[in-house]
């Protein structure tokens, strides 16, 4: 049997973070390199251009992706690594699905009321991001696309937008993408307690330097409790970060010195940038000479790229028959 079709993407919107990889990049390498899927992972370029207007900016977060892909793990012998814009399939085929979507549906899309709750100019793109990412995802006709649940109504979309495009030419070209997984995928919390999120900078950085890093693990926003002080971990953002890095065991044993007393906060956070500087050793090396290297990289998403087209021009050429094009 054909293996199931998993499919993820990641906007390229500048440095990369600790939400980033817990809530994301961490699953999609672990569930492609499990070897059960047709695995493509992509940058979105192309969804990148409703806030980028700076080219060295989006060239650079491109690489900078891509680079950590690999640094992290991905095993590019079971996915095809590449970025949006070089399969411009994915376009075309949201000009095609702009046809089937009304301007009422978007508008109920969560970005779009977001911005226009708080006044913010709304260009085309970001009102069309939707039909972009259902683009993206049917283009592969995509069984699998692992995301956090921040992107839960954007996968709805893809599977409504699938049927539509079905019933409008009475035809069964796009499997609904149902067997989606939305595991209770880590919202990382930043060094203030908020969503980690660049847009609110509160980020504890992927491969920024040492002294970044430092600066934003002792920064994280505490109570005042004195060390010997028994402390409630969950209410702790030292303990809500430190435990994505660490397994069963040794969350259980962190827990239980919170709860003791007598570890304070600085002591807290000392342990969590060991852990940290431990989890970049090797990875941030390997970081560090592909971004020295971007021709490495441009060869690897070449080839990424190349094997994905075959994929999505084959799609694309049933589309157009199906619609008379
Ligand atoms: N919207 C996703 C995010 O912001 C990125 C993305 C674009 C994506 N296209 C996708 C994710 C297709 C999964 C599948 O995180």
């Amino acid at each position: 049997m054909a293996k199931k079709v998993l499919l993820s993407g990641i906007q390229a919107t500048g440095k990369l973070h600790f939400g980033n990889y817990f809530g994301a990049m961490k699953q999609n390498i672990d569930l492609a390199n499990s070897g059960e899927y047709e695995a493509y992972i992509f940058i979105a370029d192309y969804h990148a251009l409703t806030t980028v207007k700076d080219k060295d900016l989006l060239i650079s977060s491109t690489y900078e992706i891509a680079a950590a892909y690999i640094a992290c793990g991905l095993d590019l012998t079971k996915a095809k690594l590449f970025r949006q814009s070089q399969v411009p399939e994915h376009t075309e085929l949201t000009v095609v699905l702009n046809n089937v979507v009304t301007m009422p549906y978007l508008m109920r899309a969560h970005a779009f009321k977001d911005h226009e709750a708080k006044d913010k100019e709304v260009n085309v793109g970001l009102f069309d991001y939707p039909v972009l990412m259902a683009a993206d995802i049917l283009i592969y006709k995509a069984d699998v696309v692992p995301v956090g649940a921040d992107q839960k109504q954007h996968i709805e979309y893809a599977r409504d937008i699938a049927g539509f495009y079905n019933r409008a030419w009475n035809v069964e070209e796009f499997p609904l993408p149902k067997e989606v997984i939305l595991e209770s995928v880590a919202t990382i919390p930043g060094v203030d307690g908020e969503k980690m999120s660049k847009s609110k900078g509160n980020v504890i950085s992927l491969f920024g330097s040492d002294e970044e890093v430092k600066k934003a693990v002792m920064g994280i926003v505490t109570d005042s409790a004195s060390p010997e002080e028994k402390k409630d971990p969950h209410t702790n953002n030292i303990y809500n970060i430190h435990k994505h890095f660490l397994n069963d065991e040794e969350v259980l044993l962190l827990r239980t010195k919170f709860e003791q007393g007598g570890y304070g906060y600085k002591a807290a956070k000392d342990d969590l940038l060991i852990t940290i500087m431990r989890w970049r050793e090797g990875r941030k090396e390997v970081f560090d000479e592909l971004m020295a290297n971007p021709a490495k990289i441009q060869a690897i998403l070449e080839d990424g790229g190349t094997q994905a087209r075959a994929k999505a021009q084959l799609t694309i050429q049933e589309v157009r028959g199906q619609i008379g094009l």
